[in-house]
């Protein structure tokens, strides 16, 4: 049995206070949450305020991004035994807005998961597809390299106990939510292709649905047989939303 996940990405949202605020709220409400493990992943500098209040708590805690290098002469770099130092267990890589933004290619994200896991950390492999992939059918495809960056860099070995995030590209941040059944489909490829070479890590493997969901879609996404739990981000940012998924999950 797979224990349900809930990950909250806050990407670049947040202060001091309203941090403090958050990790109040998802504290209060963590008893009701049930089954579900559950995670934040806030920005850097914030890591110290969760680690304060989260330690103890049943709620782990992650990072957004790593460096691939150890320490040195790497400006504005975070390297995995810093996260580890503020208790990190998870952290993101391959996010999307990495991959078209800072222009993380399957290479580089392969060797962030690499790492992360050669450091004791739990890496969260973020894949998907644009729209315009998609529409022209290459969703397996694209889901498929994505995957094979880590599979042909470590083995599948790499995936035994680990985490996918699928996230099509066209969902994140959008409202718009890829329906239960489009959802499924890809992950049961993603479970597939895993089980294809090991049928233990394919069985262990949690797939976490990112993009848009809420606490009025999250029950029936997460009721399909692939899909795990969820990636958040915009409703990771109000305690009470993030709850009512973590409860779905749960
Ligand atoms: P969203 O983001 O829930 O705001 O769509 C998900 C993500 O990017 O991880």
């Amino acid at each position: 049995m797979r224990q349900p996940l809930v990950a909250g990405n806050w990407k670049m949202n947040g202060s001091r206070a309203s941090v403090r605020e958050l990790l109040d709220g998802i504290k209060h409400g963590i008893a009701e949450v049930g089954g579900a493990e559950v995670v934040v992943c806030p920005p850097f500098v914030y890591l110290q305020e969760v680690q304060d209040q989260l330690a103890g708590t049943a709620i782990a805690w992650g990072a957004q991004n790593l460096s691939t290098e150890g320490s040195g002469a790497f400006t504005g770099e975070v390297a995995a035994s810093m996260l580890l130092d503020f208790g990190c267990k998870y952290v993101i890589v391959g996010h999307s807005e990495r991959r078209s933004y800072y222009g993380e290619d399957d290479a580089l994200v392969a060797r962030k998961y690499a790492v992360a896991r050669a450091m004791g950390l739990v890496p969260i492999l973020c894949v998907g597809e644009t729209l315009e992939e998609r529409e022209t059918g290459v969703t397996e495809e694209v889901v498929g390299r994505q995957m094979d960056a880590v599979i042909d860099l470590e083995g599948v070995e790499a995936l035994q106990d680990g985490v996918i995030a699928y996230e099509p590209v066209w969902a994140i941040g959008t409202g718009v939510t890829a329906s239960p059944e489009q959802a499924q489909e890809v992950h049961a490829y993603i479970r597939s292709r895993v089980a294809g070479k090991s049928t233990s890590a394919a069985e262990s493997l949690r797939i976490l649905y990112g993009g848009s969901m809420k606490a009025d879609n999250a029950r029936e996404l997460i009721g399909k047989p692939d899909i795990d739990g969820g990636l958040i981000g915009g409703a990771s940012l109000k305690a009470d939303d993030f709850l009512a998924i973590c409860r779905a999950a749960g």
